[in-house]
């Protein structure tokens, strides 16, 4: 949809005032955040030789966007302190009601704005590239729940993208409009034990009621069962066609509270953890393949630098990242404060020294080995150091389970089952196709592997193993 037309005149009528007064470079980096702006546009601009001619540019891209453009453009105009120039735009500022537009490409309207942000979605991060391939899959899945409850899992493993990708999901006019009119309301989960998570069911129902013309004056659940008919009711009578999105569950425990016939989108790296709730079920897994244009955007975007401009270890450093949107972020994020490690960066990845590459972010671990950590910790004990022999695993081979079962000293029986649930812990992968199936780890899996690989299991012994098997 074009640009309306007030809006349209209100930039026309104070066009020289912007071109005078802005800094486009500031403005920018929001514009591409909120992604009505895309990285070759940025750079077009920013190559004009001076901040009058690249003002200009920018006014005159503007004029030629829709109003997701315009509301863009005025709230980075608020962010980065130019308030008196926000003023100019804001009488002009396009409808905010439902239904009073829709953006022509990812129908991420100001009602929609309202709505995630009522519901507790999280923001897009400070830089953030888009994944369409990802993105499309999952708001298909979502339309499903359209006309009977039941639950999409977005699974991958750790720092995939998922929690992201899910906030990014539901930026989505039509989709809300169309299945969710009851509001899209997110619930960080984690790992929890019963009481806390009587306590975030207790909270997200108070929420719930909060928002309601006629709050109840229940007295608070003070069981995790009372908690659980409290949501049912809400959920049902209340907000009938509404979603919940749960991140980051790693209990199935946890996944039966929500067992109430409702539409969930949950994110998790355990791709089965849906088998012991009812309805109907989709999935999607995420895998970390970040190309390697898209991770260079990252690196650019944090360091404010043009994607030509990049150093030469840049390329080195995304390609060591294996298609990770959280170790290209950490870096970037690192690389923002101390501009010129560029080569200590990429000495530390390949290297393996995950350790030395961390920051504290709104992401719940600071560095790559402490969210991988996560993972292994869950494992049984006896499953944990299995996991690690793993690690006597080459880059590019795939092995049956006959080599493992060779390597464990297990029956192959015994062996499938601890396969099945590392995959299913996103801690292992399986080209099915292959019969009998093959199994391998993620390049960063084995990255964070390596430095428990014993010389006793080197490649020779591994591939004996492998040879004596066929
Ligand atoms: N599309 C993206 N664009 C830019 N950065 C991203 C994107 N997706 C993820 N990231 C970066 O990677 C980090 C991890 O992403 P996210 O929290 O979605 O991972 P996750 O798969 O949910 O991890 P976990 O399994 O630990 O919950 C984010 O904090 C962000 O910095
Ligand atoms: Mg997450």
């Amino acid at each position: 949809m074009a640009l309306e037309e007030g809006a349209r005149s209100c930039l026309l009528r104070f066009r020289h005032r912007l071109e005078q007064d802005i800094k486009p470079s500031y403005l920018m980096d929001h514009m591409i955040s909120d992604g009505v702006l895309t990285v070759d546009e940025e750079e077009r601009i920013s190559n004009k030789p001076t901040r009058k001619d690249q003002a200009v540019a920018l006014l005159e891209l503007l004029l030629r966007k829709d109003n997701r453009g315009y509301i863009s453009f005025y709230n980075a105009l608020v962010k980065e302190t130019y308030g008196d120039l926000a003023n100019l735009l804001h009488d002009d500022l396009p409808q905010t009601l439902p239904g009073a537009y829709k953006s022509s490409s990812d129908g991420c309207t100001s009602y929609v704005q309202t709505v995630l942000s009522e519901g507790g979605v999280p923001q897009r991060p400070v830089v953030f590239v888009s994944r369409p391939e990802f993105v499309n899959c999952v708001r298909e899945k979502l339309y499903r729940l359209q006309k009977e409850p039941g639950w999409v899992t977005v699974f991958g493993m750790a720092g995939s993208g998922k929690s992201v990708l899910a906030a990014e999901a539901v930026r989505h006019h039509g989709l809300i409009e169309e299945c969710f009119p009851g509001g899209i309301h997110w619930l960080s989960i984690g790992q929890l034990d019963k009481p806390d998570l009587m306590v975030k069911i207790q909270s997200l129902c108070f929420r719930l009621e909060q928002s309601l013309d006629s709050p109840s004056l229940h007295r608070p659940p003070n069981s995790l069962d009372e908690a659980k008919e409290r949501l049912r009711y809400l959920t049902l009578r209340r907000y009938p066609r509404s979603l919940l999105i749960l991140d980051d569950i790693w209990d199935s425990t946890v996944l039966k509270a929500f067992d109430i016939h409702c539409r969930i989108l949950l994110t998790t790296r355990n791709r089965s953890l849906t088998d012991s709730v009812s309805g109907a079920k989709y999935e999607v897994e995420v895998e970390s393949g970040l190309d390697e244009k898209k991770g260079l955007e990252i690196l650019a975007l944090y360091t404010n630098t043009k994607l030509h401009g990049l150093p030469e270890e840049a390329r080195s450093i995304v390609k060591e990242c294996k298609g990770s949107p959280l170790v290209v972020s950490l870096i970037g994020a690192l690389l923002k404060e101390k501009p010129n490690r560029w080569r200590y960066y990429l000495n530390q990845l390949q290297q393996k020294q995950f350790k030395r590459i961390r920051k504290s972010s709104s992401y719940d671990y600071d560095a790559l080995d402490q969210a991988m950590d996560a993972s292994i910790e869950v494992l049984p004990d006896e499953h944990r150091e299995l996991y690690k022999d793993l690690s006597v695993l080459e880059k590019d081979i795939k092995v049956p389970a006959k080599v493992l079962s060779v390597l464990w000293d297990l029956e192959p029986e015994h062996v499938e089952d601890i396969l099945e649930e590392f995959v299913n812990k996103s801690l292992l992968f399986v080209d099915s196709n292959n019969k009998p199936h093959l199994y391998y780890l993620h390049d960063l899996q084995l990255d964070f592997l390596s430095p428990l690989k014993m010389c006793l299991f080197g490649k020779g012994r591994l591939l004996g193993l492998w040879y004596c098997c066929l």
